[in-house]
């Protein structure tokens, strides 16, 4: 039921549905730039905050650093009236903040929460009354209410507090998980139905309101909390039947059955299952990461989250079980790993995309070059590997044009582009983690 608003709580709301609100989204990056640019579609004044000058300077520019995002959609946006800037000052003008912050893992393996509090320390003194927060981060339940509402209360330079109940002056905090499947065309990302839990009753009611400007369906719970469990529900049920396709799939392999076979048989029941398929290990900014967070949290309550850490366990595994394979594969061959030449095909997380977060492939180069292989790779949306969080690479793309030249091509991501007919004919050996060959027969193929 719609609560009655009042004060400064109507004449947002009012804003809102005028498209007058002028609106901020924190972390111009593949979660909070698509965002902005919605917001902009839709007539509203958007100012995309980034700590990183060249994304700035970039989308300033009216280009694009994200492969999916054309260059022409900033410029249409930026007549709209849509800009970037580092000058956090610039958030007292906005009438919305939302935050799309990194939430990775560090090195232990533990929740690093350091954007999202360098993000609220960074906002906090510009806070102003009747001002509405959200935060789209995902992170553990518990965090909008425990990390970034005593921030914003502590730093803020006016003494403002969060509005909780009808009534009160303030500014309003909601959290609304970022549902997007990166390279799933089939949905578009406005018919993903948009889940906000508000701090009390009116920052409920304004997160939806603003939402609903741009998706076709909010559906509120009583809380952000809720709001950040389900975000973290939905990966989890991911990761886990992942986790168990990828079990099912080794087990497979030594019976001599077609894991993908099997799948394409199961999913014809018309109730009760989902399909879910193996792979080469998980990647991404998603599922690797968030079910960690929960499992973190978890442990302040006494409480062992037994389904995440086997579903971590046989999943970090994946990359090891690659490279095994592609040593009994060469042995076949008569070839020792050890000076082998392979070619790594696909370097993104997934299929189409431009992300190497958490990639597979990483930890597959990694393991392969331990074991003395000479290692190359292919991907159309790498030109050059270089530096990131946990690798160090420093290698170029290899062209196709002479795979006879490898001793294996290992698919690692089956990149739509590819011409795997092609593929396998040229090549000496193929091993294939995604079943991209499928309906191509051929010795030369190991599946894996
Ligand atoms: N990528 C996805 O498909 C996806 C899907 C659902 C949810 N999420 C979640 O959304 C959040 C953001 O993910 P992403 O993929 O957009 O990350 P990203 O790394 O692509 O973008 C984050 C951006 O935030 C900027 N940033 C970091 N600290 C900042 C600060 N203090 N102030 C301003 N900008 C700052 C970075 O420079 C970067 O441009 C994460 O919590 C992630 O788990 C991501």
């Amino acid at each position: 039921m719609a609560t009655v608003l009042a004060g400064s709580a109507r004449q947002l709301k009012d804003k809102i549905a005028s498209r007058s609100a002028r609106i901020g989204v924190v972390g111009m990056g593949y979660v909070g730039l698509p965002l902005a640019l919605l917001f902009s579609e839709e007539r509203f004044r958007v100012t995309g905050f980034d700590i990183d000058p060249q994304k700035v300077q970039t989308l300033n520019n009216g280009g694009s650093y994200i492969v999916r995002i054309p260059a022409t959609e900033i410029q249409a946006a930026q007549e709209k009236g849509f800009h970037a800037t580092s000058e956090y000052s610039q958030i007292r003008e906005m009438d919305v903040v939302i935050i799309c912050v990194p939430t990775p893992l560090n090195e232990f393996h533990e929740p690093d929460l350091s954007f999202i509090r360098n993000t609220a320390l960074a906002i906090a003194p510009e806070v102003h009354e009747g001002q509405l927060i959200i935060l789209e981060s995902t992170t553990y339940p518990g965090t909008t209410e425990e990390l970034l509402v005593p921030i914003l209360e502590k730093e803020n330079c006016l003494g403002l507090s969060v509005a909780r109940k009808p009534g009160d002056s303030g500014f309003y905090v909601a959290f609304s998980p970022e549902r997007e499947d990166p390279g799933n065309d089939t949905v578009a990302r406005r018919d993903i139905p948009k889940v906000v839990g508000g701090v009390g009753p009116e920052a409920q009611e304004l997160a939806s309101a603003v939402y609903s400007s741009i998706f076709n369906r909010t559906v509120s719970v009583s809380s952000p909390a809720a709001a950040e469990m389900t975000k973290l529900l939905e990966n989890i049920y991911r990761c886990v039947n992942i986790a168990l396709v990828n079990e099912l799939k080794q087990l497979c392999h030594r019976m001599g059955i077609d894991i993908f076979e099997v799948i394409d048989a199961a999913k014809t029941k018309p109730f009760g299952f989902q399909a879910f398929y193996p792979g080469p290990g998980l990647g991404g900014h998603c599922i690797p990461i968030d079910p960690f967070y929960l499992s973190w949290k978890a442990k302040q309550y006494d409480f062992q989250t037994k389904f995440i850490e086997l579903a971590g366990e046989v999943n970090l595994a994946m990359p090891y079980y690659v490279v095994e394979q592609t040593a009994e594969a060469l042995n076949r061959h008569r070839k020792p790993l050890n000076g082998s030449r392979v070619l790594i095909l696909g370097m993104a997380y997934k299929k189409d995309i431009d992300d190497l977060r958490e990639s597979p492939s990483l930890t597959i180069i990694e393991l392969l070059r331990q074991k003395g292989a000479i290692v190359a790779y292919n991907d159309p949306f790498f030109p050059y590997v270089g530096k990131g969080r946990h690798y160090h690479l420093d290698m170029h793309c290899t062209p196709l044009d002479d795979l006879s030249q490898f001793d294996c091509v290992l698919i690692v991501t089956d990149h739509s582009d590819y011409d795997y007919q092609r593929i396998v004919r040229e090549s000496q050996l193929v091993v294939d983690t995604r079943n991209a060959t499928k309906g191509i027969s051929s010795p030369k193929i190991v599946r894996c």
